[in-house]
């Protein structure tokens, strides 16, 4: 299983130790969540601290933009050597053309869906994509609930990617800790975004530890 946890969830008065944990974890990426205040209800952070993570990290950034018009940022989120640009398809009217704009600034493009939107969105552009993130919660706050229905989604996806011979991820975003994701992982979830599970676990590197071998 890929790890990602979600640095909403870390104590940002002491940032770099946070890092450094990291660094020493098993974790694959840092997944960095981006809101803007209009796209969901809640504002985080911006290009400052992102830079100040990348400047400690020896892990790869998945950087989740909840924000409306996704393209406007494509090269400051290359510029901070983010590997992966998360946008929803939701804040794209042009979604197929901001993939394509996400690969030529090199980084790999990944597209993710609301709750209420349904994995077909991307029956059009799922073979130009290195990985899709399912919501599990409405997106703009960590420490919410998971919803269920996330598992017939995950199945769903699964079926689509394999129905068009494609190659991607399917990531998880919201409530995950080591009961949902262990049927996530059932149900053929290959990477998981955990903030509260991660950073409230009395030892954290055991418990990202934990995650990894699902
Ligand atoms: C929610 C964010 C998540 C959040 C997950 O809008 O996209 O990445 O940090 O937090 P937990 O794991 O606490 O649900
Ligand atoms: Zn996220």
């Amino acid at each position: 299983m890929i790890v990602a946890p979600s640095m909403l969830a870390a104590n940002f008065g002491q940032l770099d130790q946070e890092v450094e944990m990291l660094n020493a974890s098993q974790a694959d990426w840092l997944h960095i969540d981006v809101m803007d205040g209009s796209f969901v209800p809640n504002i985080s952070i911006g290009f400052p601290v992102i830079e100040a993570i990348a400047r400690k990290t020896v892990k790869p950034l998945d950087v989740h933009m909840m924000v409306v018009n996704p393209q406007n940022w494509i090269t400051r989120v290359r510029d901070t050597g983010a590997r992966i640009m998360n946008v929803h398809q939701e804040a794209c009217l042009h979604l197929d053309r901001v993939i394509h704009e996400i690969k030529q600034a090199g980084m790999l493009p990944a597209v993710t869906l609301n709750p209420a939107t349904p994995v077909d969105m991307l029956r059009n552009v799922i073979t130009e994509l290195h990985m899709v993130l399912l919501m599990s919660v409405n997106p703009g706050f960590g420490g919410q609930k998971f919803i269920a229905n996330t598992y017939n989604k995950v199945r769903r996806l699964k079926n689509l990617i394999a129905e068009n011979g494609a190659n991607v991820i399917i990531e998880i975003d919201g409530g995950v800790n080591l009961d949902t994701g262990r049927h996530l992982a059932d149900e053929g979830a290959t990477a998981l975004v955990a903030g509260s599970a991660v950073f409230h676990a009395p030892d954290p590197i055991e418990y990202i530890s934990k995650l990894k071998s699902l």
